[in-house]
């Protein structure tokens, strides 16, 4: 059993399409551990996202992270950090598979719909950032 954090971002909040994104998260076997919605500030976006901080693209996606809306949510199941990111599809969606959640709905490399942590130490640490012990179930 593993915990991942996946953000719904402020374009797929837009494009009405959280229960889509949902809805394929648990019909892959994964289960809602927790949820929320938030629109948070540029500096706590940058604080999500430091890890990119030396990226050339670092302040335009912190932006667009703070523009509206997210929704964030706590994923478990097996194996669910490798799950997650294949139902989400490669970061750009002109490379994601067909049937992604990248390839059906992203605009673009940056504007591409779903976040999914990376490995082990960036689900904890993604985990912690947004969500206290006593709101995941
Ligand atoms: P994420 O962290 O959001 O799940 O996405 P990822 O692992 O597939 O991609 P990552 O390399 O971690 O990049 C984080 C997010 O930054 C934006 N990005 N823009 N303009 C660009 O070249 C570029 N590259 C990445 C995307 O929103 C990407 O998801
Ligand atoms: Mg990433």
């Amino acid at each position: 059993m593993q915990r991942t954090l996946s953000i719904v971002k402020p374009d797929g909040v837009k494009k009405n399409i959280i229960g889509e994104i949902i809805k394929r998260y648990e019909a892959n076997g994964l289960r809602v551990a927790a949820l929320k919605m938030i629109h948070q500030t540029g500096d706590e976006a940058r604080g999500f996202y430091i890890v990119h901080k030396e990226r050339p693209f670092y302040d335009s996606l912190t932006d667009f992270m703070s523009e509206g809306p997210v929704v964030l949510m706590v994923l478990e199941g097996d194996d669910a950090i490798d799950k997650v990111r294949k139902i989400m599809g490669a970061t750009n969606p002109e490379d994601a598979d067909k049937g992604t959640i990248r390839s059906d709905f992203a605009d673009n490399i940056e504007r591409n719909i779903v976040h999914g942590s990376d490995s082990p130490e960036s689900a904890s640490y993604e985990i912690a950032y947004y969500f206290s012990h006593i709101e995941i179930h």
